[in-house]
């Protein structure tokens, strides 16, 4: 199964993107994830993303194709059948072009674009609420997703972390450039017929229940 999930910063991509490719074992793949790994390796990749996402703006489109291109090469991409979960990937109409690209040399085409519909004023309390884990990865929320003991994590006891482009303004700034940038996206798979619109406002379970009655049709 090919999907790529679609949504503003704090739509719950990340959260759901977990649930799914748990479910059908195919590997979930973040470019933000990709970015941050590079950037705490101090990678050279690391250092020129950094420069980007510290302000809230979009790594430019040739470095992301080219590590999403890399990326699908790999083993866990083909064991699943050539399968795949995008998770803030393609966020520019180069991008998804790009994509369609990849997809047609392995004579492929993705099955979903799921969309993570939240209206905007929900998000800046989404993702300055957000809390994550440096050890395991596991996303928390002060409100909607606390853990056990405040700051720290259920599964190792590590304490939380916030990351640096979760403040107000860099939040705000990745909002606008999702509105101008990525919104697009949405028609752009509607006319491919690929687009699944989900109410992101709901109960995280809910949301991927319904994601679910989706997938199952193919599983
Ligand atoms: P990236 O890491 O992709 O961030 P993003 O798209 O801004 O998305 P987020 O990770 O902020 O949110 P999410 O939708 O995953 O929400 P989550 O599940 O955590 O990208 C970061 C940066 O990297 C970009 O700004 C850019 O610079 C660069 N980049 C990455 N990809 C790129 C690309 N393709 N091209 C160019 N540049 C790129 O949920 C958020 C919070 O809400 C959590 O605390 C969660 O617990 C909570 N929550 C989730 N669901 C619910 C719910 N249903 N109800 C209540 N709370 C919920
Ligand atoms: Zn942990």
């Amino acid at each position: 199964m090919r999907i790529v999930l679609l949504g503003p910063p704090g739509a719950g991509k990340g959260t759901q993107a977990k649930r799914i490719c748990e479910t059908y074992n195919i590997p979930h793949i973040s470019t933000g994830d990709i970015f941050r790994e590079n950037m705490k390796n101090d990678t050279p990749l690391g250092i020129k993303a950094k420069e980007y996402m510290a302000q809230g703006l979009l790594v430019p489109d040739e470095l992301v194709v080219d590590m999403v291109e890399d990326r699908l090469k790999h083993e866990d991409v083909l064991n699943a059948g050539y399968g795949y979960l995008l998770d803030g990937f393609p966020r520019t109409v180069f991008q998804a072009a790009a994509l369609c690209a990849i997809n047609a040399k392995k004579d492929c085409e993705l099955d979903f674009a799921i969309n993570l519909d939240v209206p905007l004023d929900i998000l800046i309390e989404r993702v300055s609420g957000r809390r994550i884990c440096p050890k395991c990865a596991a996303t928390y929320h002060i409100k909607y997703k606390k853990p056990l003991v405040d700051g720290i994590c259920d599964l190792d006891k590590t304490p939380l972390y916030q990351r640096d482009d979760d403040k107000k303004e860099t939040v705000e700034k990745r909002i606008e450039i999702y509105q101008d940038q990525t919104f697009p996206l949405i028609t752009f798979y509607e006319d491919k017929q690929k687009i699944i619109n989900i109410n992101g406002l709901q109960h995280m379970t809910d949301v991927f229940n319904d994601i679910e009655k989706v997938l199952s049709g193919v599983r």
